[in-house]
């Protein structure tokens, strides 16, 4: 495939500083000017680079809520109104009206491919989407019963043994080969994971399918039989695809790209997104939608569980509410929900969990605790049902989601990549420890315990 070079365009607009804050130290006095910058859209923000070189003073910035770690122009939200574009169109319109492959071009280069470029990038992708024959082996060293996100974690992990032509981060063609091999296996991959927990042969991908048709015929063919495509789920699998395509500086993309700035491979660094990925706060938070829908049971328990997540001493929360960003609904939701109606109508599913989901959504949404807190459905609330009627299992959702986000991590990478003023990621801390103290001889040493507070989801 002919692209001019692996970067997006020029960014639509340089960050420019525009005034200065005044840091004082109240204790002594001394006062320093940091400069003030503006995006193309978005906050504005203090630039701190030359904060620590100048001051000897770090900032304290838990899960880098007012943080921004990186410039972008791949894709910006407004989580106040509910707005996500990539590269500057909305997710609305890219669902209604792109397919997943013109969405990954789009965030890998920057724009719409013309027809020319959109057939060269698909038949490119699907030059790489078979396995190697001793990485389709690699599946039977896992138990069984593995989980399918620790298979891909591994899987994905294990292509840099096998693609050598691939991981000179420095070599723009090498890292473009990459970028499309993980995109056109990370199906494959999955689907593998899947058919390897059911004890059946490894299906074939096929070229006369498209990105996602292909993804549902590894996924649910059986080689005794013809499998016939129905466009309907097709279409709901490429939106699930782009819905979930990138979401900008996230838990798993800021782990890629933490990777990537130590110099680490490609096929490492995206090993290291899914891990990250599998978390119940991120991409977990499908599936653990609904093992939640299993534990309320039916309509009539809602009450009881809306009042356990206001609960501050209960830990249960209700999974699929609530963003870090989005204070409001988030746009993603909105699209999975139109497609969860039209997938249920056409699989004439009547699924009791639904209308449990429907129960839940309508009493959070108008419960003053969820409102006060501004917490909405999250795309995970709805695409797990959508998953479950298409026959996915739930082990699987994650899953989606990886094959999905792909093109979001590689993109966030090669972007990283070419940003001159990237440098290894490496934040610092607020010691809380002992100070400097003598080491204690075995025999001279009594019982201590110390005091731990986990995190919510470890308390599960
Ligand atoms: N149920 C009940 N209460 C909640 C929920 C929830 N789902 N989410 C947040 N809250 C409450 C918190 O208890 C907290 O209350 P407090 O201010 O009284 O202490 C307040 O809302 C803020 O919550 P934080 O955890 O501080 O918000 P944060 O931005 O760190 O977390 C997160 C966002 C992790 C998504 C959170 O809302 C959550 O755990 N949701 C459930 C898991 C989920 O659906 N994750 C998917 C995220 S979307 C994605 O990855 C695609």
């Amino acid at each position: 495939m002919n692209t001019k070079s692996d970067t997006a365009s020029e960014p639509a607009i340089e960050s420019a500083p525009v005034g200065n804050f005044i840091l004082t130290d109240s204790s002594t006095g001394e006062s320093w000017e940091l400069p003030a910058r503006t995006g193309a859209m978005g906050n504005r923000l203090i630039d701190i680079k030359t904060l620590y070189g100048q001051t000897g003073i770090l900032t304290y910035d838990p899960g880098f809520t007012s943080t921004a770690s990186c410039k972008s122009d791949i894709t910006f939200i407004d989580g106040n109104k509910g707005v996500l574009l990539h590269r500057g169109y909305s997710i609305e319109e890219l669902a209604a009206k792109s397919d997943y492959m013109e969405t990954c071009y789009l965030l890998l280069y920057g724009e719409l491919p013309t027809p020319e470029q959109k057939t060269s990038f698909d038949s490119d992708i699907k030059s790489h989407t078979l396995l190697h024959e001793q990485l389709s082996r690699f599946y039977s060293g896992f138990m069984r019963s593995a989980h399918p996100m620790a298979i891909m974690v591994g899987v994905v992990g294990a292509l840099s043994a096998f693609y050598h032509d691939s991981i000179d981060i420095t070599d723009v063609e090498q890292r473009q080969l990459a970028a499309h091999r993980l995109i056109a296996k990370m199906p494959t991959i999955g689907a593998y994971a899947y058919k390897y927990s059911l004890g059946m042969p490894f299906p074939m991908p096929r070229n006369e399918y498209s990105y996602s048709e292909n993804l549902l015929q590894m996924m649910f063919s059986n080689p005794a039989e013809d499998y016939e495509i129905n466009p309907v789920l097709s279409r709901a699998i490429d939106r699930i695809l782009i819905l979930h395509a990138d979401h900008e500086q996230n838990a798993s993309t800021s782990t890629v790209r933490l990777a990537g700035s130590s110099g680490a491979n490609p096929y490492a660094c995206i090993a290291s997104g899914i891990a990250s990925l599998w978390g119940p706060a991120h991409g977990g938070a499908n599936e653990a939608v609904l093992k939640m829908l299993d534990e309320i049971g039916t309509v009539d328990q809602v009450g009881k569980y809306i009042k356990k997540a206001q609960d501050k001493n209960d830990s249960f929360r209700l999974m699929g509410f609530g963003h870090r960003v989005y204070k409001s609904y988030d746009p993603r939701a909105t699209v999975m929900r139109e497609t969860c109606h039209e997938v249920l109508q056409v699989l004439d599913v009547n699924d009791p969990k639904l209308e449990l989901a429907m129960e839940l959504e309508r009493i959070a949404l108008e419960d003053p605790y969820f409102i006060e807190k501004k917490l909405y459905p999250n795309v995970d609330f709805y695409s797990g049902i959508i998953l479950k009627a298409m026959g996915f299992p739930t082990s699987m959702f994650t899953v989606m989601f990886a094959i999905g986000r792909t093109v979001g991590w590689i993109s966030h990478w090669k972007e990283m990549l070419n940003d001159d003023e990237q440098k290894i990621g490496r934040p610092r801390q607020l010691y809380l420890g002992e100070q400097q103290r003598s080491f204690i001889p075995l025999d001279k040493r009594g019982h201590t315990e110390k005091k731990t507070s986990w995190p919510w989801f470890w308390g599960k």
